[in-house]
């Protein structure tokens, strides 16, 4: 059995914290070289993994040059992924990148080029798409159960605002023109899914967004979207906050919804419970490997967050997505999520931006003429202070 020769691009967070561990533990990869431009976590990552001194790098240019090497995963913060993938691929290496695959959709798309150019899988760390109740919940749409899918609505509106690694630049989440967007940039998992699950990308969509905070150009920390996505129209409500969560998807022949302790948000709070129905008889949906823990709710903010990183979804279901993307690569088949899929959801989340800022719905693909599409969200803050 060979083992994909993997280096990691970041260790912070996502990378230290999820990625290294879980691409250690995978029987199929040998994760042989990192780089981090902050030199403590790539240090605490490469003794924590034993990672030897001349295999650890500060740039991740070096890393894409090592000739032994298959798969690079790029866990960089938004603004700082073009750079690395392109490197990789340019390399002849397959990547996984981290969601958002940019903060700015030209950015997005130069990449799933260059991935096409070299002939290299540009996987998506889409990684919900593993999680078991949106897994069983496409199985019962796939099955037939509520016929065809009609709408979706979808609530993650008790997101806790994460900061990223102490030692790097922790605010970023909070600063437009590094992170191109707040809590739907930061958060737009939810707009993958509901296109797994409605079987069609976003074609259109209206939005409306708040922004709060400090300084001249605070980022949304609310978001109140609506989408079609081919014959399947969508809500999506996103919020760091206290609100509810929950998702439920209409079907010409029923109904399925999935709930999570405290009425909250996967994946900070624990799966609660998943039901069919076809407007008579409600049915229990069966989600594989997950307990459901109606009992048992996290107290404190941290505690959620320690959740969502250590918990069930995020570890196990890291494990599949990589699974998959070896056998993408052993098969030459696309992975779950592809660079496509990730172009396709910054594009949705700018599409969103624009519509909010020019008060008007906005249709999908965006027009490679729009500046938002060249420049991201700071094109609107420019057209805004124009006004
Ligand atoms: N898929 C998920 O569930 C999930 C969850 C959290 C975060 N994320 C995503 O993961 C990415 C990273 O987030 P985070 O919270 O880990 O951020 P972070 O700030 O904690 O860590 C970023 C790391 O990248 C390093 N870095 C920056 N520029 C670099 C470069 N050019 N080369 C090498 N290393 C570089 C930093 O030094 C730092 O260690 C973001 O895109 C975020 O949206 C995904």
């Amino acid at each position: 059995m060979t083992k994909l020769r993997t280096g990691l691009v970041g260790c912070g967070s996502m990378g230290g914290g999820v990625h290294a561990p879980g691409l250690a533990s995978h029987p199929r990869i040998e994760l042989s070289a990192i780089a981090d431009v902050t030199p403590p976590n790539l240090e605490r990552v490469g003794e924590e993994q034993g990672i030897p001194a001349e295999r650890r790098f500060a740039d991740a240019e070096e890393l894409a040059a090592l000739p032994d090497l298959d798969l690079v995963v790029v866990a960089t913060p938004p603004w700082l992924r073009n750079a690395p993938v392109l490197a990789a691929l340019g390399a002849g290496k397959h990547v996984l990148a981290e969601k958002p695959l940019a903060s700015v959709p030209q950015d997005a798309w130069e990449m799933v080029r260059a991935a096409e150019r070299a002939d290299r899988v540009l996987a998506m760390m889409h990684n919900y798409l593993f999680f078991p109740e949106f897994e069983a919940a496409k199985a019962a749409i796939d099955a037939g159960t509520i016929g065809d899918v009609q709408t979706i609505s979808a609530n993650l509106l008790c997101v806790p605002d994460n900061p990223g690694a102490a030692t790097f630049q922790p605010g970023w989440r909070r600063d437009l023109g590094r992170a191109g967007g707040g809590i739907l940039m930061d958060m737009l998992h939810p707009l993958y899914v509901m296109s797994w699950l409605a079987g069609a990308p976003v074609s259109e969509v209206s939005a409306m967004i708040r922004r709060t905070g400090e300084g001249p150009l605070p980022v949304d920390d609310l978001a109140m979207c609506h989408l079609r996505l081919g014959d399947v129209y969508a809500s999506l409500n996103l919020g760091w906050g206290l609100g509810p969560g929950g998702i439920g998807v209409g079907g010409s022949e029923g109904r399925l919804w999935l709930r999570y302790i405290n009425n909250g948000t996967t994946p900070f709070d624990r799966f609660h419970s998943a039901f069919t129905s076809d407007g008579m008889t409600t049915r229990p949906l069966k989600v594989e490997g997950v307990i459901a823990d109606p009992d048992s709710a996290h107290a404190s903010e941290d505690e959620r967050l320690a959740w969502a990183f250590d918990g069930y979804n995020m570890q196990n279901s890291y494990l599949e997505l990589v699974s998959d993307i070896v056998e993408a690569v052993d098969s030459g088949r696309q992975p779950r999520s592809t660079g496509v899929d990730g172009a396709r959801a910054v594009d949705t989340v700018l599409a969103c931006y624009a519509s909010a800022a020019r008060r008007c719905p906005v249709a999908l693909p965006l027009d490679r003429a729009d500046p938002v599409y060249r420049e991201g969200v700071t094109a609107l803050a420019a057209e805004a202070e124009a006004d």
